[in-house]
């Protein structure tokens, strides 16, 4: 794993608790604007989980809070949610949301899974643990599995990567490390590694871009787009 991700993850590690309140403080003081937020990653999910038969089994990378996690189990699937820190598995656990203490960069899956989850993480990811972590999912996938994840647009910045201390914005205080990716470069390393780009978009931000929104899937899928 890069010198990055481990700086990134202490960070995690340490104040993972402040993490938690910072969210609740934050969802308290613009209640509307996560409420809208919530509802629309909420049909996101739902329109692409759907596409498995229930109860398949589905695993979340970087889960903190767990309120993905929880979402997709309540939409009748087995889940499995997952982090670095003892305080967001306490958290998950809360929920009753199974979960595992796991690192994506360093640990092996023990399962194989319909679908793996991985929301807002790709942005504590070098280029190199972006490689690791894509073709990691891709080898744990069954068949016809789905690989639906998130990564910060490099378009909406002036840098690829920088060191970031969100204080005044309700983060951690703490530095952690941010990358940018482009869709090509990300594309580039999607297909190579064989999975087919089943559904593409970028969201949020003022002009719509700040994410860049991948669903993949292990070619011979038996899925239809909707
Ligand atoms: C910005 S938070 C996003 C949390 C959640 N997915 C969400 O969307 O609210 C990034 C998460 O990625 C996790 N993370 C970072 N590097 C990781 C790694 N190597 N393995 C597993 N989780 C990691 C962090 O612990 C943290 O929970």
């Amino acid at each position: 794993m890069s010198i990055e991700n481990e700086k990134t993850i202490e960070v995690y590690r340490k104040n993972a608790n402040k993490y938690l309140a910072n969210t609740i403080e934050y969802d308290n003081i613009y209640p509307e604007k996560v409420k809208q937020k919530r509802e629309k990653l909420e049909k996101f999910i739902k329109k692409n989980i759907e596409l498995l038969p229930k109860g398949s089994k589905i695993f979340e990378i970087g889960s903190a809070d767990g309120l993905n996690a929880k979402y997709i189990q309540s939409l009748g699937y087995d889940v499995t949610a997952s982090d670095i820190a003892e305080d967001f598995i306490n958290e998950i656990k809360k929920k009753g949301v199974k979960t595992i203490k796991f690192n994506v960069l360093e640990d092996e899956f023990i399962e194989k899974y319909s679908a793996v989850f991985c929301w807002r993480v790709f942005v504590h990811f070098t280029k190199e643990d972006a490689l690791k972590v894509l073709q990691k999912t891709y080898d744990v996938l069954k068949k016809d599995g789905l690989f639906i994840f998130n990564a910060m647009n490099c378009e909406i910045k002036e840098t690829s990567e920088e060191w970031v201390d969100f204080s005044n914005e309700f983060h951690m205080g703490t530095e952690r490390y941010y990358k940018y990716f482009s869709k090509s470069e990300l594309d580039d390393i999607i297909t190579r590694i064989g999975y087919q780009i089943f559904d593409f978009h970028k969201e949020g931000g003022e002009s719509n871009n700040k994410w860049l929104v991948y669903v993949l899937k292990k070619k011979d899928t038996i899925y239809n787009k909707k």
